[in-house]
């Protein structure tokens, strides 16, 4: 009787404190759900369309970047996380590593989420209809950053951030007919050009032919895109040396170019000397090589835009009007400039 009384009771007492256990674990667990609702608080607001008139989140930005290419895109990628996070502003960022149809998938990520304000760099202009459409009935505004898109309907983008990449094309060619003054034609040129149809391909392209094409000693005698990446410059510009002769490369930006560069020493010609070269972007390795006379000129494309993007991700939250277009200020470095060596680090 004693014996079964004090095994009932060990086991009274045993399952007493796994009661103790479960209700501390149960505290414990409520007090982790406290804490982590706070930190993921804005994801929770923003998933049920709370509104933000009480201020009591930051703004929630959802960025899709077009992928990593270049170092100008991985410069332009620490620009949009750095501004952020300075400006208070919560961001969504999502790579979409060189292909459209993931962009789409994150902007309709970000509607789902509802977040307050979208920003992307499209890969191409054309094919953002539909989903832009969803976001503006999502009451969600769009920010184009660095390239454009071709849409129907204006209104589906709120603004367009970035170069004027017609008029860098129109630098390009400001600059080779400076250093052309006075050469017998004909002048052949070979165009290493950017991701098909592409807002800095199409345009890049088009200011430059329009500032030559008055001066009938040029000739443009191979054009074909190395997908803005620096292998395909390498190999686009080995084909380039294997078909055509050619007294100048427009490459239409610095990581193609920097590829391209490599073909031409293997080839045993004289980069810069040979091979007049005009490049886009200003990335330090093009800087570097314009001073050693590698590359002839360089026109500047920013990819510094977060600050900007964020003042207007701002602005457009808070219902105020905004520029639809606001291009960024830029310059150009050539051989003809007598302070190459002293041009500060680039950054990117
Ligand atoms: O859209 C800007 C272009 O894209 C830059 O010139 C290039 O380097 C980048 O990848």
């Amino acid at each position: 009787m004693w014996e079964e009384y004090r095994t009932l009771k060990v086991w009274n007492e045993k399952l007493m404190n796994a009661k103790v256990l479960i209700k501390r674990l149960a505290v414990a667990l409520l007090i982790i759900a406290a804490v982590l609702g706070g930190v993921w608080g804005f994801g929770m607001i923003g998933r049920t369309g709370m509104p933000r008139e009480d201020e009591q989140r930051p703004i929630i930005l959802g960025f899709s970047q077009l992928g990593s290419e270049s170092g100008w895109r991985i410069g332009n990628t620490r620009s949009v996380v750095k501004a952020a996070a300075d400006a208070g502003i919560q961001l969504m960022e999502r790579n979409a590593e060189q292909k459209q149809e993931n962009q789409i998938k994150a902007l309709r990520s970000f509607i789902a989420y509802q977040v307050d304000v979208i920003a992307f760099s499209p890969k191409v202009e054309d094919g953002w209809d539909n989903v832009l459409r969803e976001a503006k009935e999502a009451g969600i505004p769009v920010i184009c950053s660095d390239r454009a898109v071709k849409v129907a309907d204006d209104s589906l983008i709120a603004c367009f951030v970035g170069s004027d990449f017609y008029d860098q094309g129109v630098r390009a060619g400001k600059f080779l007919l400076r250093k052309m003054e006075g050469v017998p034609g004909p002048i052949r040129i070979a165009e290493i050009s950017g991701t098909v149809d592409s807002t800095p391909m199409r345009d890049r392209a088009r200011g430059f032919r329009d500032m030559i094409a008055n001066d009938a000693r040029f000739e443009i005698v191979y054009s074909k895109s190395g997908d803005f990446l620096r292998s395909m410059g390498k190999e686009v510009m080995r084909d380039i040396l294997s078909t055509a002769e050619v007294d100048v490369l427009y490459s239409h930006n610095d990581a193609m170019t920097l590829g391209a560069v490599e073909s031409i020493e293997a080839g045993g010609m004289i980069p810069g000397k040979d091979i007049v070269i005009i490049t886009v972007d200003g990335e330090q390795g093009a800087i570097d090589l314009l001073k050693q006379g590698k590359i002839n000129c360089v026109v500047e494309c920013t990819p510094m835009l977060g600050d900007i993007i964020m003042v207007l991700a701002k602005k457009l939250v808070a219902g105020e009007e905004i520029p639809r277009v606001i291009y960024s200020e830029e310059t150009m470095f050539t051989e003809f400039d007598d302070n190459l060596l002293s041009i500060p680090p680039r950054g990117y």
